[in-house]
């Protein structure tokens, strides 16, 4: 893969706006990176980059701040939702900072969800070089297998896309259902839910209870805290 975030998603994860809108003022002329005029759509900012857009500077100047949501079912995690559902921003309109989320999870997802104003950061959590665990609790509407677990642990064919080896747990079961743990690495769309379609299941409700060594302790859901400065550490990779 190019290394490197794709100047529109960058201009769009800064907050400015959306990447069809950030593309505009590229083409405009309205970018500069390093001090000159970038017009070019597909370059890709590189750490260090100084990226100027609609005349603000990105991921400079303001304090850098660092939230964990508890996200409840029923919000995207999109700046703004076509369909006019409810988003994960709503949830942070107190924030004073112009927050963005790392990653996403689905509407129908809950958990634990970042958000900073830190586009290094965000980038390095997100790239799927940095390995972070993020921890998944699945509800199943049937037992799982000893066969279908060796294959979610071995890895699926989720359309294209064979996931890496995963550690999968089964933490209770019956004939009726089962509560899974599973860890992944990687962070394709819906990637949970399609592993489990792989083999046969299929996941009624999924939550991220950990990430990066994070977890939600008592967040309530819908609440938002700031993080630590030891968890802060544990996520740039260091211990604290
Ligand atoms: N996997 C999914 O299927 N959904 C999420 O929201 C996150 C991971």
């Amino acid at each position: 893969m190019e290394d490197g975030l794709r100047l529109n998603k960058y201009i769009a994860q800064a907050g400015v706006c959306s990447r069809r809108k950030a593309d505009e003022l590229i083409a405009a002329g309205k970018v500069k990176v390093n001090g000159s005029v970038m017009d070019q759509l597909g370059y890709r900012v590189q750490p260090g980059d100084r990226v100027e857009a609609a005349g603000r500077v990105l991921g400079g100047g303001e304090k850098k701040v660092y939230y964990m949501l508890n996200k409840p079912v029923g919000y995207v995690t999109t700046l703004s939702d076509e369909f006019d559902r409810p988003t994960v921003m709503e949830l942070m309109a107190d924030v004073e900072e112009r927050v963005f989320p790392v990653g996403r999870l689905d509407y129908g997802t809950s958990g634990l969800l970042l958000f900073t104003n830190d586009g290094e950061l965000a980038y390095q959590l997100t790239h799927p070089s940095r390995q972070i665990d993020k921890v998944y609790r699945a509800r199943l509407n049937e037992p799982l297998t000893e066969e279908k677990l060796k294959q979610l642990r071995r890895g699926v064919d989720i359309g294209g896309f064979v996931t890496s080896p995963a550690q999968v747990e089964v933490l209770k079961q019956n004939e009726r259902g089962a509560l899974v743990e599973i860890i992944i690495h990687e962070g394709k769309n819906r990637q949970v839910r399609k592993m489990f379609d792989a083999v046969g299941c299929r996941v009624l409700e999924l939550e991220r209870v950990a990430l990066g060594g994070l977890t939600l302790g008592r967040l309530k859901p819908g609440h938002y805290r700031k993080l630590s400065r030891e968890e802060l550490a544990m996520l740039r990779g260091r211990e604290s």
